[in-house]
């Protein structure tokens, strides 16, 4: 017995020494000193020895199991390590390398213009008043002199809500609204949304204006054009080349469209000021007698300048966009640009 016991440590060593994963030592450390395994048979063996026989056998049995144990415990645990090293290694942090910056949002395009328009206007002294989108008829129409049936509604396709409610077309409509309840002297813009029937590459059911106007006794068409080019300037730089054309608006007169150079060709003449070397950039004039006469101000006492722009437009030349429609998908590659 004695002599097979050592033939058996032999074979176990030999085992454990070509067991070259830690999967395999485990499995051959099972198969020796399981509970099941060869060692195990041989404890049962003891019980057939001659009683003289059993003590020795017994110890010897014992000391080959610690052996085996001891030198498959040692070679798992240097699997252990073995891999314990790889992992360090792997899953090594390169402290020295940047951090990953969060991504960093911006605002909306027509916002930027939206909040320079309205810097401008305030470094010039005027206040920011606000209306209701969903509007009455009254303050959108009648109140500037646009009774039911004037045909200049027609210039504005109108989402009505009811007869006498609709969506604002216009910033305008701010206007009276303001004048009622203030008296002279005023400056004041008033940004925000308006909607017209229209959908196409230059146009959007949904956009956005500033109105702005300015009231007291004495002021006058050259108040208005110092007003305008000034800010003008501001927005699109010193040089811009700026004409007043005349023009038409219910709520004003005289009333004027205001053009700058165009600013992709520089007045040359190409696609987007279509060969005029102008671009159309805002509505103005001076606030007719009746749009005053319906909120109360004496038009023998007060006179005053009126205009509007489109925000999308300007952000359209500031930023050399061609479809409008890019500013309401709201694509995050488009909107990174700027
Ligand atoms: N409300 C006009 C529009 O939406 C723009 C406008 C033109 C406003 C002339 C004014 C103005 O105050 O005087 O097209």
């Amino acid at each position: 017995m004695i002599a097979k016991l050592e033939n058996l440590l032999k074979e176990a060593f030999s085992d454990l020494s070509r067991a070259d994963t830690r999967e395999k030592a485990a499995q051959v450390k099972t198969r020796y000193i399981g509970r099941k395994g060869e060692i195990a048979s041989f404890l049962k063996e003891l019980g057939g020895l001659p009683a003289g026989e059993r003590k020795a056998a017994g110890e010897a049995i014992n000391q080959a199991k610690d052996a085996i144990e001891k030198e498959a415990e040692r070679l798992l645990s240097s699997f252990d390590e073995r891999e314990k090293a790889a992992r360090l290694t792997t899953d090594r942090v390169d402290v020295t390398l940047p951090g990953r910056r969060a991504p960093l949002g911006k605002r909306h395009p027509v916002t930027q213009v939206m909040d320079s328009v309205e810097a401008i206007f305030s470094g010039l002294g005027f206040d920011i008043a606000e209306g209701p989108e969903v509007e009455l008829d009254y303050y959108n129409f009648e109140a500037l002199n646009l009774p039911k049936d004037h045909p200049a509604r027609d210039m504005q396709d109108t989402f009505y809500i009811n007869e006498e409610v609709l969506l604002r077309t216009h910033t305008s409509a701010v206007q009276p609204r303001v004048m009622e309840v203030e008296r002279p002297p005023l400056r004041v813009i008033a940004p925000g949304t308006v909607y017209r029937r229209d959908s196409d590459i230059t146009h959007t059911p949904m956009f956005h204006q500033v109105e702005g106007f300015m009231v007291d006794r004495g002021v006058r068409f050259s108040d208005l054009k110092g007003i305008l080019t000034q800010f003008l300037h501001e927005l699109f730089g010193e040089d811009t080349g700026i004409r007043f054309r005349p023009s038409f608006f219910p709520f004003t007169e005289p009333s004027a469209e205001v053009d700058i150079r165009c600013v992709i060709c520089s007045g040359s003449g190409c696609r987007v000021c279509k060969g005029s070397g102008w671009l159309e950039i805002l509505g103005a004039g001076m606030i007719h007698p009746e749009v005053f006469r319906t909120v109360k101000y004496d038009p023998e006492e007060y006179t005053g300048f009126a205009f509007g722009l489109g925000i999308e437009r300007i952000a359209m030349l500031k930023f050399g966009i061609d479809d409008l429609r890019l500013f309401f998908e709201n694509d995050i590659r488009f909107l990174r640009q700027f």
